[in-house]
């Protein structure tokens, strides 16, 4: 059976779904960290479980069963420093009777409320503001489970609280008290950084209170069985795993545009010198070296499948996979150490690379 989420289909993640409810069942104990590469779902996934699975009446804001829950996504608001952080974060608690102001959904998850008097004490660095939520969410936890969600948790980076704490580091320390020490809430935290988590990774206290789950992209199976049900032959939907593979926003695009695309090969093919025509940008602005690293990788990509990182490796080359990795052109599984491309697209573009803008089986060597 379809299921419809936002007026689109939405596309399978039956595991990763029975996972989240098995996780949310539990005694929290550790953070969960979702991670995957740009754009393989994961703020769609969390946000079709939060509405589907951890609420009763989403618009009516009924959870279900003792849930409390809170999700933030972090991208939506400019966060430069710490009293944006404040402003996105905390509101004043409101009156019972001001009920209209509760009303929509989305906006109300979004608000961690503290009393009024104990946010200006907040604000004017009086109060620690993470104390202070924890105290919140003892309050609550006595009656339910609270759940919080935070997406794009790399934007804290670089954010200081006054010259030298850390909010970033400050959040995670909270997050642990959370789970691994009070038992008190569920902390889920999504980001496409795997730089970042990289960093995380390697902070011994923070890797043995965390789980790390990956939302990659869709397997080719998934992505058959989609395409049948939308009407297209076995040899299309070939044809498309071969350039978009289970990359789910490009083929939702390809299946919004197909009425209008006379020729599929050609309009693949467009899709290819797209991406090596972003390869292309960066490497012409970087050092030789760099580019250098990038021919390395891509090579082993379109022969292995993936870059295999090891202890043995140039200084150089861990520069450079951060960097495209940032760039968004490389994906880095720390957990795995495996780097690979962004999305099948971008080993399309590196075909084109290898080959001189020809494409190339293989790594072309
Ligand atoms: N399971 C799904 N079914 C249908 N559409 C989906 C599904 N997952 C993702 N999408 C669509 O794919 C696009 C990208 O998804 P989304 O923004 O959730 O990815 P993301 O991993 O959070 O990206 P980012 O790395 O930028 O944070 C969205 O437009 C969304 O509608
Ligand atoms: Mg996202």
């Amino acid at each position: 059976m379809d299921r419809y989420f936002r007026k689109e289909k939405f596309i399978d993640r039956e595991r990763e779904i029975s996972f989240l409810k098995g996780w949310f069942e539990r005694v929290p104990k550790e953070i969960l960290w979702l991670y995957g590469p740009k754009s393989s779902g994961k703020t769609t996934l969390i946000e079709y479980v939060i509405e589907n699975e951890l609420f009763e009446d989403f618009w009516g804001l009924e959870p279900r069963g003792n849930y409390w829950v809170r999700y933030i996504n972090l991208r939506r608001y400019l966060i430069s420093n710490y009293e944006c952080f404040i402003e996105a974060f905390v509101k004043p608690k409101m009156r019972a009777d001001r009920k209209e102001e509760r009303l929509n959904a989305r906006i109300s998850l979004g608000i961690f409320e503290l009393n009024a008097n104990i946010l200006k004490d907040v604000r004017e660095r009086r109060r620690d503001i993470f104390r202070e939520m924890e105290r919140e969410l003892q309050r609550i936890a006595t009656k339910s489970l609270p759940i919080v969600i935070i997406d794009e948790v790399q934007v804290l980076e670089d954010i200081y609280i006054n010259g030298e704490r850390e909010l970033l580091k400050e959040f995670l320390n909270f997050c642990v008290a959370l789970t691994k020490e009070l038992h008190l809430a569920h902390v889920v935290i999504l980001t496409s950084n795997t730089i970042f988590i990289d960093r995380i990774y390697n902070d011994a206290r923070l890797k043995e209170t965390s789980v790390f789950y990956k939302i990659d992209h869709l397997g080719h199976e998934i992505v058959k069985g989609w395409l049948a049900s939308e009407g297209l032959d076995e040899d299309t939907s070939m044809l498309i795993l071969d350039y978009l593979g289970g990359s789910i926003h490009r083929i939702q695009r390809y299946l919004r545009e197909r009425e209008n695309i006379v020729e599929l090969g050609a309009y693949l093919k467009e899709q290819a010198f797209g991406a090596y025509a972003e390869i292309v940008d960066e490497l012409r602005k970087i050092d030789n070296w760099k580019r250098e690293a990038f021919r390395e990788i891509a090579c082993a990509i379109l022969s292995e499948g993936y870059f295999k990182v090891s202890e043995r490796d140039d200084v150089r080359l861990a520069e450079a996979i951060s960097f495209f990795a940032e760039k968004e052109l490389l994906f880095y599984d720390p957990l795995r150490l495996k780097v690979s491309a962004m999305s099948r697209i971008y080993e399309k573009g590196m075909e084109l690379l290898l080959g001189d803008g020809e494409e190339v089986k293989g790594c072309g060597k």
